[in-house]
Order: C-alpha cells, then sequence, then structure tokens
C-alpha cells in the first residue's frame, strides 16, 4: 500500500513537473518525492512490521522473552500505573523477567503521558539519559506519547526501537521479538473494543481496576481522545470476578478508574432492562455527544462491586460533573465500604472559560450539584482539579475560579498551568495568550487557596476518630505507619502494640489492618493520630 502510494505519488507529480523543461532539470529528483510522499501522515502505517510480514521471519518461539530482564519506568496518571501491571502481565506470560536496573536491563520499557508539555519533556529527558547511561539495550515508548508522537519518537531519540500505544499491548511480544531481529517496530492502532477485560494485572502496589478505556468528552484542552481513543466500557462481570480475586489474595481497597467512570455502560449483555436505560446525564448538562442510553450503568457496577467484600473500601475516579446520577451519591451514602470521598473535577469556576473547554456546564449548576451532594451526604470529601491560564482566562475568570475553591471547600486539588496540545479543539479554535509567568503565578494562588480550605477541613478533624486503612510504612520514619481515613486524607500513626476488637490480641499494626485512631494534629495534607483499637470495616 505505501509503495503503491509512493509510487503514484510520484507518477502524478512528474507528470505535473514534465510540462516545463527547467522544472525537470532543476527540479525535484526521485528521492524528494519518496521523501514527501513518506512526510504524509496519513500514509504511514500504524502497524510495522505488519504481522503478514513477521509471519515470514518469526515462529511462534520467538516471541518468548527466554528470561530477558525488563525494566518498567511508568509516568502519569493511575491508568498509566494499571496499564504497566496490564504490560508486565502480557510480558510475564511470554518468558520476560522484572528487571531492577535500567543501566543493566535487557529491555527498558517507559509507559508515558502526554497531558502536559512538561510531561512529555520529562520523558525526553530520560530517553536522553538512556542514550547515553544504558547498556545497548531495547527502548520501548509505551502509552499516550507514544501515540501522539509515534514514529517521530524513534526518529528524534535516537535510543528507541520499539512504540506501542495504549491499545496495543498485546502485540508486545511480537514487536520485541522484532526487534531483536534489528527492526524498529511499532503498533499504535487504536480499538473501538479493547478493555484488556481477560488479562490480570500483575500488580505492584495499590489495587486498580481500569473499569472503562477512552474518552468521548472532547474538552477542547485535552489531548486524551486523540491519544486513548473512544469510550469504551470493560464488561462488567469481569470486573466483578477480579475484584473477587483481589478480595481473595487480601486486598483492602480498589480504585475503580477511568476517564469519566460515571459514563460507564456495559453494552455487552443483549438484553437490557428499562430500569438502566435512562441516560447518565443529569438535567441541564451537556455533552457533545448523543447521551449514552442502555446497558448497565455505573451505578449497578458500583453496587455490585461494593457487594462483593464488605471489608475492602471502594473508591472510583474520576466522574465528570455532567454525568452524576443521584443513583450513585444515595449509594455511596448507603454502603459503609464506598467511600464519602468524590473527585469532581471543576477546571474554572468561570462561566466563559468553562463554556471555552466545552465542559458541559455552568459554574451554577456545577454548585448545585456539589449542593445535591452534600444534601444526602453531608460530610463528603470533595477533590477537584483546575486548569489555569486556558485560553482567554481573564483576571476577573481567575477570581471566580479562586471564589469556587473557597466555596465548595474542597479537601484536595490538582493544579496545572494551561499546555496547549497539538490537535485538541483549543490548538485549532482559540489562542494561547496568557503568559506563562501568569498561568504559573494562578496556579500557585489556586494552590495557596485550596489548601487554606483543605487546613480548615482537617483542623476540624483534630479531636475525632477516624477509621484508617493502614496502607504501609510511613517514609519519614519506621517507627509510624501511613494510612487513609475515609475522606482520602493521609493519616500518621505511631506503630504500636494496639488491641484488637475481634480477638482483643495485642499487635503492632500492619497493611490492611483498619485502625480506630484519634486525630492529634493536622496540616493541609496529612493528618497525625494515635491508635486506639484495631477493627473491621463492617464492625466500626
Ligand atoms: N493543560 C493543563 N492541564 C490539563 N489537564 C488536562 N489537559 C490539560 C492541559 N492541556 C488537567 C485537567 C485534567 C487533569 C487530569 O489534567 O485538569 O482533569
Ligand atoms: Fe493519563 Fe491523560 Fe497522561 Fe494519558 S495523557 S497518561 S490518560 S494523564
Amino acid at each position: 500500500m505505501l509503495k503503491y502510494s509512493v509510487k503514484r505519488f510520484y507518477i502524478n507529480n512528474i507528470f505535473r513537473f514534465a510540462s516545463t523543461k527547467t522544472a525537470i532539470k532543476n527540479g525535484p529528483g526521485l528521492d524528494h518525492f519518496i521523501g514527501e510522499a513518506q512526510k504524509t501522515k496519513q500514509r504511514q502505517p500504524k502497524i510495522f512490521p505488519s504481522p503478514n510480514e513477521t509471519n515470514t521471519y518469526l515462529n511462534p518461539e520467538d516471541f518468548n522473552g527466554n528470561g530477558r530482564t525488563v525494566k518498567f519506568l511508568t509516568y502519569g496518571c493511575q491508568m498509566n500505573v494499571n496499564d504497566m501491571e496490564i504490560v508486565r502481565s502480557v510480558l510475564f506470560q511470554n518468558g520476560y523477567v522484572e528487571g531492577f536496573d535500567e543501566k543493566t536491563a535487557d529491555i527498558v520499557l517507559l509507559m508515558t503521558c502526554s497531558i502536559r508539555e512538561s510531561a512529555e519533556e520529562k520523558i525526553w529527558r530520560k530517553l536522553n539519559w538512556l542514550k547515553n547511561n544504558s547498556k545497548k539495550c531495547t527502548v520501548g515508548v509505551l502509552g499516550c506519547m507514544a501515540e501522539r508522537i509515534r514514529e517521530g519518537i524513534i526518529e528524534k531519540s535516537k535510543v528507541v526501537d520499539l512504540v506501542a500505544g495504549p491499545d496495543a499491548y498485546r502485540d508486545l511480544p511480537r514487536l520485541l521479538a522484532a526487534t531483536r531481529f534489528g527492526r524498529n517496530a511499532m503498533n499504535v492502532q487504536l480499538s473501538f473494543e479493547e478493555t484488556y477485560a481477560d488479562i490480570q494485572p500483575v500488580r505492584t502496589d495499590v489495587a486498580t481496576n481500569s473499569i472503562m478505556r477512552g474518552c468521548d468528552n472532547m474538552c477542547t484542552y485535552c489531548i486524551v481522545p486523540f491519544t486513548r481513543g473512544k469510550e469504551r466500557s470493560r464488561p462488567l462481570e469481569s470486573i466483578v470476578e477480579e475484584v473477587k480475586q483481589l478480595s481473595a489474595e487480601g486486598f483492602k481497597q480498589i480504585i475503580l478508574l477511568g476517564q469519566n467512570v460515571n459514563s460507564y455502560r456495559d453494552t455487552s449483555q443483549i438484553s437490557v432492562s428499562a430500569s438502566t436505560s435512562e441516560p447518565s446525564t443529569v438535567a441541564g448538562f451537556k455533552t457533545v455527544y448523543k447521551p449514552k442510553t442502555g446497558g448497565r450503568t455505573f451505578a449497578t457496577l458500583l453496587e455490585k462491586v461494593s457487594d462483593i467484600d464488605p471489608e475492602m473500601r471502594i473508591r472510583f475516579t474520576s466522574p465528570h460533573p455532567k454525568d452524576f446520577p443521584l443513583p450513585v451519591i444515595s449509594l455511596i451514602k448507603e454502603r459503609k465500604n464506598i467511600c464519602n470521598q468524590l473527585h469532581l473535577p471543576a477546571q474554572s469556576g468561570d462561566n466563559q472559560v468553562l463554556d471555552a473547554m466545552g465542559r458541559g456546564y455552568t459554574r451554577e449548576l456545577y454548585l448545585d450539584l456539589v449542593t445535591q451532594i452534600r444534601e444526602i451526604i453531608p460530610n463528603v470529601s470533595l477533590t477537584s482539579d483546575f486548569i489555569a491560564g486556558f485560553c482567554g482566562e481573564t483576571r476577573e475568570a481567575h477570581q471566580r475560579t479562586l471564589d469556587l475553591i473557597r466555596q465548595v471547600g474542597y479537601y484536595f486539588c490538582f493544579v496545572f498551568p494551561y499546555s496547549m496540545r497539538e490537535k485538541t479543539r483549543a490548538h485549532r479554535r482559540l489562542v494561547d495568550d496568557v503568559p506563562e509567568d501568569i498561568k504559573q503565578a494562578r496556579a500557585n494562588e489556586l494552590a495557596s487557596v485550596f489548601r487554606e480550605v483543605a487546613l480548615k477541613h482537617n483542623e476540624n478533624l483534630i479531636g475525632t476518630r477516624q477509621l484508617v486503612l493502614i496502607e504501609g510504612v510511613s517514609r519519614r520514619s519506621p517507627d509510624y505507619m501511613v494510612g487513609k481515613a475515609d475522606c482520602g486524607v493521609k493519616v500518621i500513626i505511631p506503630n504500636v502494640d494496639t488491641q484488637s476488637t475481634v480477638d482483643n490480641s495485642f499487635s503492632k499494626l500492619q497493611a490492611g489492618d483498619y485502625i480506630a485512631a484519634n486525630i492529634l494534629s493536622a496540616t493541609s495534607q496529612t493528618l497525625a493520630g494515635e491508635p486506639l483499637y484495631r477493627t473491621t470495616l463492617a464492625s466500626y
């Protein structure tokens, strides 16, 4: 196909130029035409070498790593962490093993992020470091940046041999085998179906489950729909099975992940009951796509997951404010094991900016939703994301965002200076007109206001009793353990003998223990407490 296109391009153009002799004499040669044809983006294959080609020189045994070591480096969001667990699973099943040092591993794989320019710069720096410091190993770039820059990464980095986008991880054994035959290899084909539902991730840390992939929201600033493709939900049963397995392995917390978790729709079952066929969008909120109907919703999934193990805490991230059905909120209130914490990214507190971002809601609708949520769950802990200095953001608009943060009183906010990304609607239609230093100054101001309100929340918790799920030893001192309260705030507790309400025994704290703790002090991000007793989530 590529060869045919190059030939056709050459023939078409040679006739054009042949009309004047001078053009032929002084004009571009064959190399130029081939170069031009190859530069044309749509003609570049998304998969090379193709399976047809590798079938001619690879045998099934070549897909096996035969003990080759892989150093896995993960950048970006929790979804990337989960994706790397899927990659581990695919490779370990094919004879590859974990490598612990990037200087000596046979293969280094980087799971990358494209959300902001700075995220990509970090990866370029790492690739440069690998070029100069690692032994001659195979280097692969996976994830969002792979999908965005594609073969440009191989060309520019001079160290990368393999590029694989978020829907191509099953193909890694073949791509890696091709690199051993001296080929560069790439697969950036996005899929409408891939959810890796049948792959059991190899977990290294907190248990997460990507219940859906891709995103259809098309917020004007966001690269994710281009790097992760169309939204698709993982079948409900496969999620339930995986959570059951995690519960059997002793995990005490699961985080359900997706770009937009509460537009989850499992349509894999043919018969859909009437009760699940309403659109998920709350009245007044808008979507750029036709509201989804049919299938089993996020509320159904959440209910089924929370039925599995009364001792397993459930969190999820991120819902989009426009998709917030009240049944989800009622369920959170009703179920002890679904945490009273909601990440509800607002992005801005100004209507003009929200409109330019294509968020589908106004400040007033967002605040109404917060009120509705608080009416049902008064002590809910709300967290959010904000972008500072989006296209056209005025000083007054920024003030309105500061005001929204104060008004809602978030427990935590992620704040990002706006970074324009190619391909996004903002890149095509809007002007990135807020100077970088102002974006940064506004981001700092948003962060300091959220810290002020978060400190107040946390100080209000002093003297209260909180149920803390211990996650591990504190990084600051081996004598302290760290865990999370239901509201999501980190709690530091001294590791002393503590009595259990189950069997009255005394023992030190360990990861997975539920501890009733008395809160003694607070900063804007952390609580410090003393352990009262060890208990269970169901009996607390
Ligand atoms: N620039 C800055 N921040 C961004 N985010 C998404 N795209 C951009 C961008 N182009 C932020 C949003 C989103 C979070 C994951 O990253 O706040 O919720
Ligand atoms: Fe995650 Fe978005 Fe970064 Fe992709 S671009 S890794 S989805 S944060």
